[in-house]
């Protein structure tokens, strides 16, 4: 609006063009500051009205019922605006899919493990679980370890101990909980140990320093490695499928004799050669033997009347040669952009 000559109006008119910016409130409190019939600023100003001169009276009526009208003409714009502000925020389409919320899954490995355990279990073992920090006795010495030998070099882990007394670390493999079931009672046992295990490895694309291991031990009277091969081997064919390959290869741990390891026929390149498999066309799973009768003895079982064998392998190992994946820290690393991709069903919030 133009200005009207007169100082006390044109004072007024910045607020005119403020009036857009205002909210509901805003403009409720704008209307009285300026038009209240009281205390109304304009109104104010209207009222010296009364003490002009006539000629001067009408020309100061006509201009100030200008702005009147102008700032009604405001207000009266700015409500409407605000009116039609509000269907715009209610618009939201309810109808519309809802934004799907991630309650996060099993990771790929444990559901590998699940797996695994499955199988095991219609053979008729159970799951027996142990501490993830143990004894040097039952990670190595009950396990047959001489004292100092080179094979615990392969086991560097975390002491949480140090000076006189038993030393206490992180466990190295699942094999202590075989000592423990064997404490547990007499045998037959029948079962599967999965626990997380730490050892002073490189973080490379085949090593992490803490991963999973599936442990199995198998006692009674009269089990021979035939068993061990038969039951190994129905397990490969169960988790990889009907006609897969297995191999056995000797092989040393303190805890077995004999040693073995068993390879599956290379689940990506089916036996021809390929980078995962280092051109050999297997795939190295688990490490297995008959349960060394010192071992047996340090449980305090009769090591002439029971047998058995055992094996302990990491799941991790077999998704990577399931999935055909090259490098182990993408399923360790916990990153979720590759994690999510393998991720099964969703677990409980
Ligand atoms: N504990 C061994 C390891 O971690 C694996 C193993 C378990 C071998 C049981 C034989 C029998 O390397």
């Amino acid at each position: 609006m133009n200005p009207t000559g007169y100082p006390e109006l044109d004072a007024l008119l910045p607020r005119l063009d403020a009036i857009a910016t205002l909210d509901r409130d805003g403009l409720e409190a704008e209307r009285i500051a300026v038009l209240g019939r009281k205390q109304g600023a304009l109104t104010a100003t209207m009222k010296a009205l009364a003490t002009l001169p006539p000629e001067e009276r009408k020309r100061f009526g006509a201009e100030s019922n200008r702005v009147k009208a102008a700032f009604e003409e405001a207000f009266a714009a700015r409500e409407a605006a605000l009116v039609t502000d509000v269907p715009t925020y209610r618009s939201t389409d309810l109808t519309m899919p809802g934004r799907g919320r991630w309650i996060g899954a099993l990771h790929p490995v444990t559901l590998v493990l699940e797996e695994m355990v499955a199988i095991f279990r219609e053979l008729g073992f159970a799951v027996a679980v142990g501490p993830e920090v143990e004894t040097e006795w039952y990670n190595f010495g009950a396990l047959n370890f001489p004292a100092d030998h080179p094979a615990m070099d392969m086991h560097d882990t975390l002491y949480l101990t140090q000076g006189p007394g038993e030393k206490v670390l992180m466990r190295t493999h699942t094999s202590p909980v075989q000592i423990r079931v064997m404490q547990s009672g007499p045998p037959p046992y029948r079962v599967v140990v999965p626990g997380m295990v730490y050892r002073n490895d490189a973080w490379d694309a085949s090593h992490a320093p803490a991963f999973l291991q599936l442990e199995g031990l198998a006692i009674d009277e009269g089990i021979g490695f035939i068993d061990l091969k038969a039951t190994l081997s129905h397990f490969a064919r169960r988790f990889f499928g009907p006609r897969t390959k297995v191999r056995l290869r000797p092989s040393y741990f303190p805890f077995t004799e004999p040693s073995a390891e068993l390879d599956v026929e290379c689940r990506i390149c089916y036996g021809s050669g390929c980078p995962a498999c280092k051109q050999t066309g297997w795939m190295e799973l688990l490490g297995c033997g008959m349960v060394h009768p010192n071992v047996l003895t340090n449980c305090g079982i009769d090591a002439e009347r029971y047998t058995g064998w055992a094996f302990g392998m990491g799941p991790g190992r077999t998704a990577q040669q399931r999935y055909g994946i090259p490098d182990i820290r993408l399923l360790y690393g916990g990153d979720m952009r590759f994690l999510r991709q393998l991720a099964g069903r969703e677990g409980r919030p």
